[in-house]
């Protein structure tokens, strides 16, 4: 029978050994202490070799950045839910700037600033790891914008055309469709080859499904990527949000692809910002907004470019969105877009409640770049649109005072309606090349004005089986080469197609 001596002494023996199994070596953490935590943000202590922008790891596992460093002290933004984290908790100091997973494996994903899943599919394997804040591509290392990125909206592509690699932004009242302007251009991206990052900050959970839920039945899901910062998540969170957005397109543009990124919207990205830097105590200026505000929405746009060939010929374009008061384009956030982009799509409420959607104010917008990508056969037709367009909105005006008009005015706000209702789209119906060169022929050659306006919705969504029917490959290829080649079988099977729809009656009606 064992002695307890025997029994102690194989103890002894064992944990020895094990002991001798552990495999014990130095190493060097930095470690400090949460000093004070409050809404998002965290006062942290002992951390004397944290750099700028470093990730920090709290206990628990919420991360944090690291925003101001101080002599006694340092200002960390967090990045996640806060539960657990109280005064007096570790900190560990990781070494390394906030960095976010990119590269093939996240398209078609859903996830969050930091790249973490949310559409309840497995972690994202990336290939490589990159910085959330990266210099802008060099001037050395671009080129001119020159392709043309069509968003299959007639206003847009024809009125205030797009470059890839051009910055544009998008800019209305609430709910006046900044959403479904961005929502279609992705979605007709999917007879093309860009790749669609889509980032919201501050948004709805119903509005952000509802944007997947569109882009999945409409457009290319496969292509895209869905970078969330919903409105309930950490403010840091969603101040990371766009820069993350940028750094997963950023992979695809030096790679050789174009990529179209769509930021939802820069308010709330700016009253994100707002709110932290009240909170970590810096000084409010203009509106209450921090005084680096401008710059950082100019460091995230600057990112946007078209690269040299040398450097591979991707671009990246950014669809910046930005919501104004009562159309107040001259407040604070607004002026400060608009004057770091190359151009505004503004959206008019006022047309929005008269119908006329997408309701952009052709008037206030403009897109400064885009014009020398458009495909000269449209180019051409837009011109002319152009002019007269404006030429019956100022004669409108005018005829609202119920006065006499004669039969030539009379003509032109004929055909000036005639436009607008060309002009208005529904939702997740792009309109090819060749339907809107179709559309705009139809109203050059004054086809449309015996058309009742009522029936012009009717002339628009019959056309894409009316020319395949009737005179396909009018225009061809689909792309900025693409030519009118048969202009006078093109203008009579227009001329038939609107007979067809003007007698509601006729049996060939689309
Ligand atoms: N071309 C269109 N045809 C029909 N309905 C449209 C069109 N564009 C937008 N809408 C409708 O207008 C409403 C507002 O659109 P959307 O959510 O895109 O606006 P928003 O400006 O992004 O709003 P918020 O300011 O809330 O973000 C939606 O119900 C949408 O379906
Ligand atoms: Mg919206």
């Amino acid at each position: 029978m064992p002695t307890l001596a025997d029994e102690f002494r194989g103890w002894l023996g064992q944990s020895r050994r094990r002991i001798g199994e552990l495999g014990l070596e130095p190493r060097i953490e930095h470690v400090g202490r949460v000093a004070q935590i409050g809404d998002g943000v965290a006062t942290v202590t002992g951390l004397p070799e944290t750099r700028l922008d470093e990730l920090l790891v709290f206990d628990g596992g919420v991360k944090g950045l690291a925003v101001d460093l101080g002599e006694q002290a340092i200002g960390c933004v967090l990045l996640g839910d806060t539960g657990g984290v109280t005064a007096g908790s570790m900190v560990h100091g990781t070494g390394v700037v906030a960095r976010v997973p990119v590269g093939e494996a996240l398209l078609g994903r859903v996830v969050d600033g930091l790249g973490s899943p949310l559409d309840g599919g497995a972690l994202v394997v990336a290939e490589t790891l990159a910085p959330v804040e990266q210099p802008a591509p060099a001037i050395v290392d671009r080129a001119l914008v020159t392709r043309p990125l069509a968003t299959g909206l007639l206003v847009v592509d024809a009125m205030i055309p797009l470059g890839r690699g051009q910055r544009e932004l998008i800019i209305g009242d609430r709910g006046t469709g900044k959403t479904a302007i961005a929502v279609d251009a992705i979605i007709n991206q999917r007879a093309s080859d860009v790749i669609c990052v889509y980032a919201a900050i501050g948004q709805k959970a119903s509005s952000v499904a509802q944007v997947i839920e569109a882009v999945r039945r409409y457009g290319a899901p496969e292509h895209c990527i869905f970078v969330i910062g919903e409105a309930d998540a950490a403010p840091g969170l969603q101040w990371l949000t766009p820069y993350s957005a940028c750094t997963m397109a950023e992979y695809f543009m030096t790679h050789g692809r174009d990529v179209l990124l769509v930021i939802d919207d820069l308010t709330k990205h700016a009253a994100a910002y707002r709110q932290l830097s009240l909170l970590l105590r810096r000084p409010p200026g203009r509106e209450a907004y921090p005084g680096d505000i401008f710059y950082i929405h100019s460091r995230l746009l600057e990112r946007a470019a078209k690269l040299a060939p040398e450097r591979g010929g991707g671009s990246l374009t950014a669809l910046p969105i930005a919501e104004t008061q009562a159309g107040n384009i001259s407040a604070y956030i607004p002026t400060n877009l608009i004057s770091i982009t190359d151009g505004q799509i503004y959206l008019d409420p006022r047309l929005f409640y008269e119908d006329q959607k997408p309701p952009v104010d052709v008037g206030k917008s403009v897109s400064r770049v885009g014009g020398k990508t458009q495909a000269p056969v449209l180019q051409e037709l837009s011109e002319s649109l152009r002019l007269e367009y404006a030429q019956f909105l100022e004669l409108e005006v005018f005829t609202r005072f119920g006065t006499m008009v004669d039969e030539r005015t009379r003509k032109v706000i004929a055909h000036g309606r005639r436009i607008r209702a060309v002009l208005r789209q529904p939702r997740f119906a792009p309109l090819t090349l060749g339907e809107q060169v179709a559309l705009l022929t139809a109203v050059s050659e004054g086809v449309l004005d015996d058309v009742p306006l009522d029936r012009v919705d009717a002339f628009r969504s019959g056309l894409g089986s009316w020319l395949a029917q009737h005179c396909p490959e009018a225009v061809s290829p689909e792309d900025r080469a693409a030519t009118l080649s048969e202009h006078d079988r093109l203008t009579n099977a227009l001329k038939a197609l609107a007979r067809a729809v003007a007698m509601p009656m006729t049996a060939d009606r689309p």
